[in-house]
């Protein structure tokens, strides 16, 4: 079987830069691991090439106001503001996240409550505080559609259904990845590619600042869960990934998110409580968020201003 990765390019034209245009690639970008991709199907362009439609398609909310692309806007697919509206103008319980690299990770949102992409890309559908369209209404419009339900049947060889609507929205979010940026141009030997500054920064990132211990390099995250304080009132954190494990040590845990594109998706945290890179960094040299289950990692970091300005350099070139 072909193994075809999308991919993302970013188009080269400034006129265009903030509309990306996408298309399939074979290999991925410089940096990145290849993709696991789903054994139940195959991803295709087209498929690829619907998803991104759809995507873009306000017809999938209620009152064809809101689509996935108004909370997840390019180049970061993430939402400047901390709790994005949805359809009437309720807002999102936590910050979209970007979705740079999602096809890496099996859990999905920030407490991982969902298994996969296919399990969750029709969750914002019925949410009433995002796209607040039932799923049957939503297939419903699609078949009613004509270039749709040609499209569909082109693609998928039937009606919009449910698994068709779930893997053509997910082959178009795997394919939003991203790589072959500075960094990875300075390990692949150009050492042009990063400015000093940036380079101190990656090696306080892998020494001192102890970032590296959950933003592994190249995919920059861990995938895991933990606990740093954010969201923490009163010493008491949310519940984070407990909600999902109901394990007490989980409490305040919430997914590590990437560092790719990281200078793109402005505010951070799950709650979009740090608006700035700055902001970020402060964060981790107090150590975080005092609250009973706080990671034992987190520990208060000794970095000059200099430093700390050289690792959001380094941040930048991601
Ligand atoms: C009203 C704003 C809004 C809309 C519309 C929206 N999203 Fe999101 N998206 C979010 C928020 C908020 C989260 C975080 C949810 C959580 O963690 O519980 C999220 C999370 C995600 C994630 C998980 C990312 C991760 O790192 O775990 C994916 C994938 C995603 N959205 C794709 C989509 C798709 C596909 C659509 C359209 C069908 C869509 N979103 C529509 C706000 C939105
Ligand atoms: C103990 C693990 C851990 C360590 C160590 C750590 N992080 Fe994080 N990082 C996380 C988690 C978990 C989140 C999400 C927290 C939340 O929203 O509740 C996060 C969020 C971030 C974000 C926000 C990204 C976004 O899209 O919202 C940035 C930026 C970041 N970390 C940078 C750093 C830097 C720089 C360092 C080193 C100084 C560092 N992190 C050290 C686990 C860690």
């Amino acid at each position: 079987m072909i193994r075809i990765l999308a991919g993302l390019l970013l188009c080269a034209l400034a006129l265009r830069a903030q509309e990306p245009a996408f298309e399939f690639l074979l290999e991925p970008p410089k940096g990145l691991p290849k993709m696991v991709l789903p054994t139940a199907y195959e991803p295709t362009p087209a498929m690829f090439a619907l998803g991104q439609r759809l995507f873009h398609d306000a017809m999938l909310s209620a009152d064809r106001s809101v689509s996935c692309a108004t909370c997840h806007p390019a180049p970061g697919f993430a939402h400047p503001d901390p709790r994005p509206a949805g359809v009437g103008g309720r807002r999102a319980k936590r910050h979209a996240p970007s979705l740079f690299n999602r096809g890496y990770s099996t859990l999905q949102r920030w407490d991982g409550a969902s298994a996969s992409l296919e399990a969750f890309v029709l969750e914002p559908i019925a949410d009433p505080n995002e796209m607040a369209l039932a799923l049957d209404d939503a297939l419903a419009r699609l078949a009613d559609d004509d270039r749709y339900r040609a499209e569909f049947e082109r693609v998928f060889g039937g009606k919009p259904d449910r698994t068709s609507l779930q893997r053509a929205l997910a082959t178009f979010v795997r394919g939003i990845v991203r790589g072959d940026s500075a960094y990875d141009r300075f390990l692949n030997g150009d050492h042009g590619a990063m400015t000093a500054e940036q380079r101190t920064g990656f090696w306080l990132f892998e020494s001192k600042a102890k970032c590296w211990q959950c933003h592994t390099p190249g995919l920059f995250t861990d995938e895991k869960f933990h606990n740093t304080g954010i969201g923490v009132r009163d010493d008491k954190p949310e519940p984070g990934r407990a909600r999902v494990t109901k394990a007490t040590a989980d409490t305040g845990a919430f997914k590590t998110p990437t560092l790719r594109g990281v200078a793109l998706t402005a505010p951070y945290m799950h709650d979009g409580s740090l608006p700035t890179l700055q902001a970020v960094v402060e964060f981790y040299v107090r150590g975080g968020n005092r609250n009973p289950h706080l990671d034992s990692r987190m520990q208060p970091l000794e970095l000059s201003a200099t430093e700390q300005r050289a690792l959001i350099a380094f941040l930048e070139s991601l």
